[in-house]
């Protein structure tokens, strides 16, 4: 059983104070002395030169709807942009679970993450080609990469290591329809497991979201470039990728998310073409099985027992590296129905969707 009771206390300091309840002040002191006692190197002037940035929404399209979702220093609406972008030359997915369809979603997953590993950083930091990555000509220029029948190899070979869990998206929509899509991670489980006393919560261990040796994979095997390099005061490069789509007419249509590192990208843009093009309900779009890409390690990963044996012999015909796990994040999300709404957590955590 584990307790943290001075939690509530912290919580309530941010609720009277906001930033000077956590970076100045008691809990403040609380990190420094956690700091000190285990030889940590973050201080009291770092603290409170802390500051939030608000960054714009990043916008985009897919087939008439409207996206909103996290722009840099996350990765993931760039990511998820250009995954649409890509999936929009095609007039029409293939059927859904067929080897083409694994085969059209897996070459742009892989397309979009060989931009992200390579091109993203903190935007305070490095310039991001944001515009170019999500431009739709970039998109058809990518498309005419994309081999009808075969896998294309993503340069430069390495292994994936363990991957982590533990990050939180919350989809909120409320009676007039103002919607909010909220990630929050600490990134592995128990963070650093470094448990501040006094002040009742874990430091994370955001760390290993830098490129912290360039080319050498982090916790989610993702292989990052200079641009995701440590630097102090710079933020490192997420996936979270909270999103709210709105129908062609405008109207709000789906608010969605995830945890799961890297996964969380390739399975929030899953759950958007599921129920945009395969036109599912929610529930069937949040079980419905899925793959990932994420350029480097080089293989296209599926769920066990989701694709049919002769779609996977078909696509290592094909020449993918097919991997069985590791497939999927965690998604929430809120659908609208006729009439209201419908909240659906995903089928492989626990959790629930509740209404007030
Ligand atoms: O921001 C990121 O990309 C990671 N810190 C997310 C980690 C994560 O989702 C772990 N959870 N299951």
């Amino acid at each position: 059983m584990f307790v943290q009771p001075e939690l509530g206390e912290t919580l309530s300091r941010i609720a009277d104070l906001g930033t000077d309840g956590f970076y100045r002040g008691p809990v403040a002191d609380a990190i420094v002395a956690e700091m000190q006692r285990d030889g940590g190197l973050i201080t009291a002037a770092d603290l409170q030169a802390y500051r939030v940035r608000r960054r714009e929404a990043l916008s985009g399209s897919y087939r008439g709807y409207t996206l909103y979702t996290m722009p840099p220093s996350s990765s993931g609406g760039v990511t998820m942009l250009e995954t649409l972008n890509i999936l929009e030359t095609f007039d029409k997915l293939p059927p859904f679970g067929s080897a083409e369809a694994a085969h059209v979603l897996g070459d742009a997953l892989q397309r979009a993450f060989i931009d992200r590993n390579d091109l993203l950083g903190d935007p305070d930091f490095v310039t991001v080609p944001v515009d170019r990555l999500t431009s739709k000509a970039y998109a058809r220029t990518v498309r005419g990469t994309i081999a009808r029948d075969r896998a294309t190899p993503t340069p430069r070979l390495t292994t994936a290591l363990d991957e982590g869990r533990q990050t939180t998206h919350a989809s909120m929509v409320d009676a007039a329809g103002n919607a909010v899509a909220m990630t929050t991670t600490i990134n592995n489980l128990y963070g650093s497991g470094v448990y501040v006393r006094g002040a009742g919560f874990f430091l994370n261990d955001e760390m290993d979201d830098f490129a912290s040796q360039p080319g050498s994979p982090n916790m989610y095997g993702l292989v990052q470039g200079e641009r995701d390099a440590i630097a102090p005061g710079k933020r490192p490069l997420s996936a979270m990728s909270p999103t709210i789509v709105l129908d062609p007419a405008g109207q709000l249509f789906l608010i969605v998310g995830g945890r799961g590192g890297s996964r969380i990208i390739t399975s929030t843009v899953q759950v958007i073409i599921d129920a945009i093009d395969y036109r599912m309900s929610l529930s069937d779009a949040m079980a419905a099985p899925r793959l990932h890409h994420q350029g480097l390690p080089d293989s296209l990963r599926v769920e066990a027992g989701g694709f049919a044996p002769a779609v996977l012999d078909s696509l290592r015909t094909m020449g993918y590296a097919v991997a069985t796990g590791g497939a999927s994040a965690t998604c929430t999300a809120v659908m609208r129905t006729d009439g209201g709404w419908v909240g659906v957590i995903d089928p492989r955590t626990h959790g629930g969707a509740v209404g007030y």
